[in-house]
């Protein structure tokens, strides 16, 4: 079945002068990497995700939440990017003129985006193909899958820990200024796959709205958003997106 394209927003958004999109794990579920408030699979059903993602966890277990982030690491390292991180990837190469703007904010950690062509992308949560010492806080790429050893070790002796966003810890500072002056300044704001709960990307919306900017939502369910913005598209991201940028701008 097509997705439901309305024609007003077609032509609203070939006026877009700057546009933001920020994406959730939904834009990568079509991937096979799952989000987080799936079920989990395995040998980690019985663990909730939002039990291993805190610097307590870390604290208490080191070993455990380093081997779920090398099970997620293994998935993203297979995963390819799907029609919705193409289709972002599309669109910012066709409003990334002089004239116009496009900035994606990612809560996303996998890099599906950069490894689609998207370059304007500022991660939110981090990501988990980079790891920081504990200790002397050095930040490493690392991209081999798996760790030989459960934490891995910085060469100074330390505990390396992903540097990802956990729950309770502050967004980096840098990501989280340059969001702001995107929204402060995008006249369309797309949200994405994000189940648009969790702080402080649930609040993106109601500043840019706030200001006068366009907002749509792509969503497979409905959101605690779906009534606030001006178009909410229910389908999954890996539909939609193709099919608005192929009748806004033909690509
Ligand atoms: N297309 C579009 N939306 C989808 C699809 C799809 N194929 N599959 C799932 N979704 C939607 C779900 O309906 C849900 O609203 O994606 C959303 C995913 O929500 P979450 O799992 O809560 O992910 P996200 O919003 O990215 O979570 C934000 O919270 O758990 C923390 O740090 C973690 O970055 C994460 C943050």
């Amino acid at each position: 079945m097509q997705p439901v394209i309305l024609d007003n927003l077609v032509g609203e958004l070939r006026e877009a002068r700057a546009v933001v999109v920020l994406t959730g794990a939904g834009v990568s579920a079509e991937s096979g990497i799952p989000t987080f408030r799936d079920a989990m699979e395995g040998l980690w059903a019985k663990y909730d995700p939002s039990q291993l993602a805190t610097p307590e966890a870390f604290d208490r277990d080191s070993e455990i939440v380093t081997r779920w982030y090398d099970w997620r690491r293994e998935k993203c390292a297979t995963a390819k990017p799907n029609p919705a991180h193409l289709a972002l990837a599309r669109l910012e190469e066709h409003l990334a003129t002089p004239e116009r703007g496009f900035t994606l904010l990612t809560q996303n950690v996998d890099r599906l985006h950069q490894a689609a062509g998207s370059r304007n992308v500022v991660e939110l949560h981090g990501t988990l193909w980079v790891w920081r010492c504990t200790r002397c806080g050095i930040e490493r790429e690392e991209r081999t899958v798996p760790f030989q050893e459960y934490p891995p070790r910085c060469a100074c002796g330390g505990a390396r820990r992903p540097a990802v966003v956990w729950f309770g810890e502050m967004l980096p500072e840098q990501a989280l200024k340059q969001a702001h002056d995107a929204l402060a300044t995008c006249d369309f704001f797309f949200s994405v796959g994000t189940s648009a709960v969790v702080e402080p990307a649930a609040n993106f919306i109601y500043s840019v709205r706030h200001r006068g900017a366009k907002t749509v939502e792509i969503n497979r369910d409905a959101t605690p958003i779906s009534r606030v913005v001006d178009w909410s598209l229910l389908g999954k991201a890996g539909e939609v997106l193709p099919e608005l940028v192929r009748r806004a701008f033909g690509i």
